[in-house]
């Protein structure tokens, strides 16, 4: 018998009865006891081919990959029920599933429907790497707090969200899914996005259970090239890869989708050590884990299992609880309960973490959608309202040579602007892959916005440019339930035409607002990319209208840090929106006015050349530093820093940061060490600024890294004014995974410390750690 079979039941039944009592004492919606069937009983009642099914989750549109025999998904879940079916975006879809199972199934347990609700359902807001750069957890969890609202109205009860994973090569097209480089800012960023989903009931009628994914070390594709395999050390996994995974966790996460790579030689969907010994053994995991799609079945394509059989085995001996549409728990588990090689316990335990989920999700009270409020949900007019501020807050301005912006709005400098480039009036792929899957609401380009704003004093004036499209095709084309849509392939001759029409534009206005950068399909899943360069004739473009000699603002629409280093000496002004959502037109339009002052920073170390990738603050020092007098740098054709460092972003004002102090030179091993700066406004502009503290460990057991943030705060202040800003060095801050010891430790050593507005921050300071 598992050990495990005890301890989660008897979370559960604890759990599920603490927080009915404290939710009733809040007058909180919750479900209704009577209502509650008792997980254990159902279980008992169940026949193996029901148990199974509650461990599968079902397509919920026709996909290629599921296993073609008598029974079609919807036979399944109408005969024996079904643990989830997935993407299905559509409520009155949603009911008639629901019905299925409810209705029809022998013992009416209600399916739970899961969905890729990533940045939002209806009223989207900036991809994650964009939310991220915000440093602005608060704003995220209310972001989170809307989609989750909007999905569950909707009739989705588990989003595959938050994405973790590191990303330290933006070659990998999902860097864009995550937070960027960085485990402390990316820990703060999953707990964030936890509260916003679960609240503190995930069963609440306007809350989603999060799936914290993908378990792990996705970010790691060799190559960057999505899918291939990761090799990563033990100490990089403690101390970078797991640490995000970790907060999600500690915040209540209540699910985990596996990874579809291989890890060091063993695919994360059938890594016991990933998904039984760090998860459930180390870390106290209680939930249940679910596969990524199709992962199970992909065990036999890794050349890991030899069949479905072995596929089934393997998976769900390694702590595998739900098999992601691939069908073949449904098709295999049983045999291996009868061949003896799982048992039947080992099963129970599974699916009573899916059934206890099912209840504490109200699932059995609530199955069924009211249709009727959904519109009512899903078009409250502060959605819209914070989705713009998340796109405000999460643009980074990356130059701005002699104030070129904020732009005046009044037309008595510029009468007239050129809108230019192929994503200029771009609507779903301000979106990303997934924010168009879900129900997108109406979205405004960078052109609608940049036209609202400068109402009947500015002209406006757009060009398209050239085209510009994947070489190899995205799979996610053509998906069902998928908007998007490649720019069309263009001949030589219309390329040109399209940039002479473009260049001519330029050189009768009096400015030149330039968008490129990356449809959606570019960056996303199956979206890696060999070059990191402006893609199709977007640079050829850009120089050409540089050399009109009118003023440039350069404002990016991608998912990942591009090659713009010869944009970084050229044009003036350059901003980052990202894919900053269905707001993000009038979001970008508001920080080029100057109707909101950018403060967004860098989650991800932005290379000066695809060749740097990947690239990273919290590095290692090497024998031969940068700094070294005689061996300067790694390369010998481009400099070994970034173009842009970890951390940074600009502001239309200016921040000073003095006064670094550690409350005691040295402390104990175990103690807490309290840290205050002082930061001025200096310029003449409200703006917020966010101090990032970092440290790092002189000598130890191992070498560390040569900084780690350790502590961040985006503070908001009127010109001139000063405020003192206070940070706490913890035992938690201060511990590594050493892999000389193969544990965790606090080391007796000596500390640098910095605080400023980026990973370079010059402002030290210095304390010890004594025995
Ligand atoms: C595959 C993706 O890797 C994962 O992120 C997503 O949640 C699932 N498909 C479900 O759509």
């Amino acid at each position: 018998m598992s050990p495990c079979t005890f301890r989660r039941s008897q979370f559960f039944v604890v759990s599920q009865s603490v927080v009915l009592a404290v939710l009733t004492l809040f007058g909180l919606p919750t479900v209704s006891a009577e209502k509650q069937p008792n997980a254990q009983d159902l279980l008992k009642q169940m026949t193996l081919r029901e148990k199974i099914a509650q461990l599968s989750q079902l397509p919920g549109i026709k996909i290629p990959g599921f296993p073609e025999t008598n029974e079609s998904p919807e036979d399944v879940a109408r005969k024996y029920g079904a643990g989830s079916v997935l993407w299905i975006p559509d409520s009155h879809e949603i009911n008639r599933w629901q019905h299925l199972a409810v209705d029809q199934s022998r013992l009416h347990i209600p399916i739970l429907f899961g969905l890729d609700v990533i940045h939002g359902y209806h009223t989207i807001f900036p991809a994650p790497i964009g939310m991220a750069s915000s440093w602005d957890p608060k704003m995220v969890e209310a972001a989170q707090t809307i989609a989750a609202r909007e999905a569950r109205a909707a009739g989705i009860q588990w989003t595959f969200a938050p994405m973790v994973d590191i990303a330290r090569d933006a070659r990998w097209g999902r860097m864009v899914e995550g937070a960027g480089e960085d485990p402390y800012l990316g820990a703060a960023m999953a707990r964030a996005q936890v509260r916003g989903f679960q609240g503190t009931q995930p069963g609440a009628t306007d809350r989603v259970l999060a799936c914290v994914k993908h378990f792990a070390g996705y970010g790691a594709a060799d190559g960057g090239r999505d899918y291939d395999s990761s090799y990563i050390p033990e100490e990089l996994m403690w101390n970078v890869y797991l640490p995000p995974f970790k907060a999600a966790i500690d915040a209540g996460a209540g699910t985990v989708m596996s990874a579809y790579m291989d890890l060091n030689d063993v695919p994360a969907s059938g890594n016991r050590w990933l998904l039984h010994d760090v998860l459930r053994d180390a870390w106290g995991f209680k939930g249940f884990v679910v596969s990524d799609a199709f992962a199970v079945h992909s065990l036999i394509t890794h050349g890991y299992a030899r069949d479905s059989q072995d596929a089934a085995y393997k998976a769900f001996s390694a702590g595998l609880d739900m098999d992601m549409a691939s069908g073949t728990y449904l098709e295999s588990l049983a045999d291996q309960v009868e061949r003896k090689r799982i048992t039947m316990q080992q099963i129970d335990d599974s699916v009573l973490a899916i059934l206890e989920t099912k209840i504490r999700m109200g699932l059995f009270e609530h199955p069924f959608i009211d249709e009727s409020r959904i519109e009512q949900v899903l078009n409250a007019p502060d959605h819209v309202q914070q989705a713009r501020i998340a796109a405000q807050k999460s643009l980074v301005l990356l130059r701005n040579e002699n104030s070129l912006l904020p732009l005046e709005k009044t037309g008595k400098k510029f009468k007239s602007i050129a809108v230019i480039g192929p994503l200029a009036d771009a609507e779903t792929d301000l979106l990303t892959m997934w924010g168009s899957m879900t129900k997108p609401g109406a979205t405004v380009s960078v052109l609608k916005g940049i036209t609202a704003k400068a109402g009947s004093s500015i002209n406006v004036e757009f060009a398209h440019g050239p085209n510009i499209h994947r070489d190899i095709p995205s799979p996610f084309e053509d998906l069902p339930i998928s908007a998007m849509k490649e720019q069309t392939a263009q001949t030589a001759g219309e390329i040109k035409k399209a940039t002479q029409d473009a260049v001519a534009l330029a050189k009768r206005s009096d400015l030149a607002i330039l968008v490129l950068g990356e449809i959606d399909l570019m960056s996303a899943e199956s979206a890696s990319r060999s070059s990191l360069r402006l893609s199709g004739g977007q640079q050829e473009l850009l120089e050409a209208v540089v050399a009109t000699g009118k003023p440039v603002v350069l404002v990016l629409v991608n998912g990942r840090p591009l090659d713009i280093s010869w944009a970084a000496e050229h044009v003036p002004a350059i901003v980052e929106a990202w894919y900053p959502g269905n707001q993000g037109g009038n979001g970008v339009a508001d920080v080029l006015f100057g109707d909101a002052n950018p403060a967004g920073h860098l989650p991800v170390s932005w290379p000066r050349a695809t060749g740097q990738t990947p690239i990273y603050y919290n590095h290692n020092r090497t024998q031969n530093p940068e700094d070294d007098p005689e061996f300067t740098s790694r390369y010998w054709d481009v400099k070994s820093t970034p173009l842009y460092p970890f951390g940074y972003g600009l502001s239309y004002t200016t921040f000073s940061y003095d006064n670094l102090k550690v409350s005691q030179a040295t402390a104990k091993v175990g103690s807490s060490i309290d840290v205050s700066v002082d930061v001025t406004n200096t310029g003449s502009r409200t703006g917020d600024t966010v101090a990032q503290l970092y440290i790092h460990q002189r000598a130890g057991s191992a070498s560390r890294p040569v900084r780690q943030l350790k502590g961040f705060q985006r503070v908001n202040l009127a010109a001139g004014a000063k405020q003192t800003l206070h940070f706490t060095l913890g035992p938690d801050d201060l511990q590594f995974w050493s892999p000389a010891t193969k544990k965790w430790q606090v080391e007796p050593e000596q500390f640098d410390l910095w605080a400023g507005a980026d990973s370079t921050a010059k402002l030290h300071a210095e304390f010890r750690l004594t025995e």
